[in-house]
């Protein structure tokens, strides 16, 4: 035996081995492939990772596949709760300062919602504290889009979205409403309450062992759509909300931050309807000329 045959295989020799292996891959399957090994082998490297931790790992990635059905999916909420879901939203989203940001579509999006009136509440029944939320969709030059369309959904008082709560009617905290001639739109919702993301998985289990907390800051979810523009899936955040510096999926963004205006029961404004105590939330949307497409985002129910 000479010294050449007797020498040990070094981790550098196998992470150069498993490289090699990508190179007849095609072009971007190799880029991303290669990229993928250099940095899960630097990452053992760089914890020296045990056969208990790498067990473990598994152990949570199988239990990640089998909580995981067509209507949760435990995957993407991994990939929310690491902050991976708005990194690539961000890297498709590089819209210019001033128009409205992009964030994750979140697992409580349903599509088909129905259409309703200008002004017209969203809240099927009761659901806290009436939020008037008004606003016009522009152009990033100013100029008013009418015909455009916003699909939104939030929670009520009780945490729940429409599709988590068995006792509340089908499209009950969502709606589509169209922008006027002058861009304006306005319907009535409700405060919005923080509210955990699911946590009794191996996500929870994470965060919890992190001394991590599942919560989301209050908001409103929407899209908006119009022809020869880019859609946009955002939140609208209360300014007010506990969370907002510690949001469980890294979905908040100081642009999209929104004051709800206590205004009292005999307010010359209230709208039909209501008759306590009430909100109202000004929120401009601007929209980037481009594709109209749907959110590249899957959406899943959760
Ligand atoms: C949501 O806002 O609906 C949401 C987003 C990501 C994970 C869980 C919930
Ligand atoms: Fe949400």
């Amino acid at each position: 035996m000479n010294a050449e045959t007797t020498r040990r295989t070094t981790p550098a020799e196998i992470t150069a081995q498993v490289l090699k292996s990508y190179d007849e891959a095609p072009p971007r399957l190799r880029e991303i492939m290669t990229a993928l090994v250099r940095h899960v082998h630097a990452f053992a490297i760089e914890v020296g990772l045990t056969h208990d931790e790498w067990r473990e790992a598994i152990a949570t990635l199988t239990a990640t596949g089998q909580i995981t059905d067509e209507r949760r999916q435990e995957f993407i909420l991994w990939s929310d709760a690491l902050g991976l879901s708005m990194l690539v939203d961000a890297i498709a989203h590089d819209f210019p300062d001033g128009a409205t940001e992009s964030t994750v579509l979140g697992p409580f999006f349903v599509p088909s919602s129905p259409l309703r009136e200008y002004g017209a509440t969203i809240a099927e029944q009761a659901a806290g504290d009436p939020a008037w939320v008004y606003g016009r969709v522009l152009s990033i030059d100013g100029e008013p889009i009418a015909g455009a369309e916003l699909d939104v959904w939030q929670n009520g008082d009780n945490r729940l979205y429409a599709v988590q709560d068995p006792g509340a009617p089908e499209a009950h905290l969502r709606g589509r409403f169209t922008t006027r001639a002058d861009g304006s739109y306005a319907f009535l919702g409700v405060r919005p309450v923080p509210y955990p993301i699911p946590d009794d998985g191996p996500v929870g289990r994470m965060l919890a062992a992190s001394g991590r907390h599942p919560w989301r800051p209050a908001h409103i979810h929407l899209i908006a759509r119009a022809p020869g523009f880019r859609t946009v899936a955002t939140h609208v955040f209360d300014t007010a909300s506990e969370y907002l510096d510690s949001d469980a999926v890294f979905a908040v963004k100081r642009s999209l931050l929104r004051s709800f205006v206590a205004r009292e029961p005999g307010d010359p404004d209230t709208p039909a309807g209501v008759d306590g105590r009430w909100y109202s939330v000004e929120n401009d949307i601007v929209l980037v000329p481009g594709d109209p497409a749907e959110p590249a985002d899957p959406g899943r129910t959760a």
